[in-house]
């Protein structure tokens, strides 16, 4: 069966990754036919629209995307393609895998890292509803329904389940928001109790923090609002690396966009420099999403074949090799 996927390369050095990915993806051999798609800046000034309706149209088809980096105009009003993406799909699990790639040198590169972040990826601060009260008064709204937290809360635990995971840590601030975080972790609780064999762990976020830093290692999978989750998944990639490696995904009940959490890359786009590991490793993950699991993995090892050899690696992971001779080296781990 021939996997259709919506492919969405974006703007600065999307177009280089997704290229890069493209390549490796069908050296994987899985049948994926790709519908390649414009949005952000390249597709505002074409076609007058940030997130063009043919995009949609496409994802409602394949309902699968693979997306780079786009540019979201500071100014004007527009609103960042990513949280529109989130909303109009009801893609309310932002699930990102935290782990320690072989060879590579970071600050914690003795220490075995290999977490799973849950991130509520719909309401909480993110809801958009903010507004001056009087004059030098705004207030901002933290929304935390039930629905949302128990849905968050099974998808986290169906997946240690699942993936034979051990325990499963919610991070909150129920201590200062009673009701609101309260909430998030009573529909926490209500779960863990119905997954006996998951051992389940509570931390208060600002301990949750220190405790990654300190401890890195003890933790298996997180599950969080989303503010916290946003905060928590951007300090758990800088204990392996940083954004420029550390795959992403946005799941719903029918759809999936795989996506690279770092920005275009501006200072670098159009030099053959960009490290395409982010966007591979999503389509890693997506390959499994798709039923394809034996490819996901192969294209993951052959992702850490070339980070534990460590001669082609691109410069901002300390190596000298192009996106391509990176990409290539891929390809020649999969044959
Ligand atoms: P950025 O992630 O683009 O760049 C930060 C630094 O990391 C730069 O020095 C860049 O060269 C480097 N870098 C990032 N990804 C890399 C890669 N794959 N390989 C090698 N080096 C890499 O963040 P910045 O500068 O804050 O944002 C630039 C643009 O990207 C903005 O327009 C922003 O709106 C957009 N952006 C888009 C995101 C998305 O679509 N998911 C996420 C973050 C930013």
């Amino acid at each position: 069966m021939t996997h259709p996927i919506t492919l969405i390369p974006g703007d600065g050095i999307g177009p280089e990754v997704a290229d890069a990915t493209v390549r490796a993806v069908e050296a994987t051999g899985a049948a994926v036919e790709w519908e390649r798609m414009d949005a952000g800046a390249k597709a505002l000034a074409e076609t007058g629209e940030l997130l063009p309706k043919a995009v949609f149209q496409s994802l409602q088809r394949t309902h699968v995307g693979l997306k780079g980096p786009t540019a979201t105009p500071v100014a004007g009003g527009h609103k960042s393609i990513n949280v529109t993406l989130r909303k109009r799909l009801e893609l309310y699990i932002n699930f990102r895998p935290v782990r320690t790639l072989p060879g590579l040198k970071t600050r914690f590169q003795d220490v075995p890292i290999d977490m799973v972040i849950f991130r509520e990826n719909t309401e909480d601060l993110y809801s958009g509803l903010e507004h001056e009260v009087v004059k030098d008064v705004v207030e901002s709204l933290k929304i935390i329904t039930r629905t949302a937290s128990i849905r968050i809360a099974r998808a986290t635990f169906q997946f240690a389940r699942r993936e034979g995971r051990k325990k499963v840590t919610a991070v909150h601030k129920a201590n200062i928001m009673k009701l609101s975080d309260g909430l998030f972790l009573r529909c926490c609780r209500e779960v863990a109790a119905e997954c006996s064999e998951i051992s389940y762990q509570e931390l208060i976020v600002d301990n949750a923090c220190m405790q990654l830093v300190m401890r890195p290692e003890t933790f298996d999978v997180l599950l969080l609002p989303n503010l916290y989750g946003d905060i928590v998944s951007d300090l758990a990639a800088g204990l392996v690396g940083g954004l420029g490696i550390v795959p992403g995904a946005n799941l719903g009940e029918k759809d999936a966009v795989f996506e690279a959490v770092h920005g275009t890359a501006p200072d670098i786009a159009g030099q053959g420099k960009a490290n395409p590991t982010a966007l591979m490793q999503s389509a890693a993950l997506m390959l499994t999403h798709l039923g394809e699991r034996e490819a996901g993995q192969r294209l993951q090892h052959a992702i850490e074949k070339v980070y534990a050899e460590g001669e082609l690696l691109t410069a901002d992971v300390g190596g000298q090799a192009s996106t391509s001779e990176f990409t290539d080296a891929v390809i020649a781990n999969l044959r």
